[in-house]
Order: structure tokens, then C-alpha cells, then sequence
């Protein structure tokens, strides 16, 4: 299979058009996160590497006034299109352009796998939360991206791309939010479903994957809250 390998803004410069395709991870993922942003009172949110909006629309339809960061401007322009009602700008999770202390509501979805450690990012995201405020994280599971599933992408032409993900443990997680002042208060590890094993082509792959990874956890999403 022809694959070409991109750094992350080439990747999600190609990746932007066909992003909002089906996606196992995403179908994984995005009951977590709803379930953990059930109930939360209406305010500032921040959508931290928003890519095409998908957390924005969810946060603009709760009530929330939101902001979304992303560094690639591909990603943004669908964000426009897909969560109307977002203030969408570029920016970086290791240097927002947002004030200290002034987010109610922060998220950052399936992001953190993109970058090579997580103390500074995490300590950044907390940097613009009020004290109380909740932060919902979510990214692919470490057992996932330690056993092959890189970001996989198909452009509209039908070429394939990859960008590879970093691994980051659960302990590399817990020891980030401890030292940015945050505490948890859950955690969710949805698991690799039939949709996944069925996205592969048909055939030993497919049928190898079905008994390698069916069931084992596809996602990790953190609930928690800055302390005070
Ligand atoms: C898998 S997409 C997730 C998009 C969106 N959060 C979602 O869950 O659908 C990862 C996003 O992270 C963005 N990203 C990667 N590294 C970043 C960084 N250092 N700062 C901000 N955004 C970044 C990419 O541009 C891309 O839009």
C-alpha cells in the first residue's frame, strides 16, 4: 500500500477535507466526552486543537461561548463551516493565545498524541482555566498507539497519508495534571468496537486485527477540574 509519511501541518493540511468521514476512534470516543460534558453549566469554553469543530458544535449547542485553537488553517476553515457561532483562531497548545484563568469549560480532543510530551501542553491548558473549571481530554489510547494505530488518512483523490503518534501513559498523564494543579475526577477507556476491525480490508488483515485488538482500549478520556 502506498503510503506517504507527513509531519502533523502537512498531514492535517491533506487531511482536512475528508476529516469528517466516518471514524472508529471518533465513534469510540465521542460518548465519553458527551457524557462527561453533561450537565455542565453554560460558559466560557475553549476547544484546544478544535481541528474541524467537532467539540465546538457540541459546546456552541450546550449554550457555551467558544473559542477554538488549532495550528492548521485547513482544519479551522472546515471548523468555520461545521460549528458557527465559534470564535476560531491559529495557535498552539504549548503557547494559547488566551488569558489566564478565564475558561469555565476547556477541551482538548484526541490532540495530545501529536505532540512529544505532555507536561508543558497540559500545564498551558490549565493556565487558562478558572479555579473549579473542568477540563475534558480526551486521546487514542496508549495501548492503541503503542501496538500501530497511527493517524491513518485518506484524501478525496483516494491517496493515503500517516502522521505517527506519540504514546503517553496514563502515569505520564497523572503526573501532568498533578504538577498543573488539576485533580481527576474520571477516566473512560472506550474500546475498539466491530467498526474499526471492519475499516481494514478484507481478508487476514482484517480477520488477524478481529482477534488482535477487538476489545482492547481504543481511547482515553479524562475528566477533570483545576483545583480551588
Ligand atoms: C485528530 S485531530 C482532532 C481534532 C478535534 N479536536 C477532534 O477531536 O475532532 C488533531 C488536531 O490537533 C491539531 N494539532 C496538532 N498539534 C497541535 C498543536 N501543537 N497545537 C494545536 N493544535 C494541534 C491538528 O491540527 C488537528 O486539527
Amino acid at each position: 500500500m502506498e503510503l506517504e509519511e507527513l509531519d502533523v501541518l502537512g498531514a492535517y493540511a491533506s487531511w482536512a477535507e475528508t476529516y469528517d468521514d466516518p471514524n472508529p476512534l471518533i465513534e469510540a470516543e465521542e460518548p465519553a466526552v458527551e457524557g462527561f460534558l453533561e450537565g455542565l453549566e453554560a460558559g466560557r469554553a475553549l476547544d484546544v486543537a478544535c481541528g474541524t469543530g467537532r467539540l465546538s458544535r457540541i459546546l456552541v449547542g450546550a449554550g457555551h461561548e467558544v473559542v477554538g485553537v488549532d495550528t492548521s488553517g485547513e482544519m479551522l476553515s472546515h471548523a468555520r463551516a461545521n460549528a458557527p457561532g465559534a470564535s476560531l483562531v491559529l495557535g498552539d497548545v504549548r503557547r494559547l493565545p488566551i488569558a489566564d484563568g478565564t475558561m469555565d469549560v476547556v477541551v482538548c480532543g484526541l490532540a495530545l498524541t501529536h505532540v512529544s510530551t505532555i507536561q508543558e501542553p497540559i500545564a498551558e491548558i490549565a493556565r487558562t482555566l478558572r479555579q473549579g473549571g473542568r477540563l475534558i481530554i480526551s486521546d487514542i489510547h496508549p495501548v492503541a498507539a503503542a501496538t500501530g494505530a497511527q493517524a491513518f488518512f485518506i484524501r478525496g483523490d483516494g491517496t493515503r497519508g500517516v502522521t505517527r503518534n506519540h504514546v503517553h501513559w496514563p502515569g505520564e498523564y497523572v503526573d501532568a495534571f498533578r504538577s498543573a494543579g488539576l485533580v481527576i475526577d474520571a477516566v473512560a477507556e472506550p474500546l475498539v468496537g466491530e467498526s474499526f476491525v471492519e475499516e481494514m480490508s478484507e481478508g487476514e488483515t482484517r480477520d488477524a486485527a478481529r482477534v488482535a485488538i477487538l476489545g482492547l482500549p481504543l481511547a482515553l478520556v479524562w475528566s477533570v477540574h483545576k483545583e480551588g
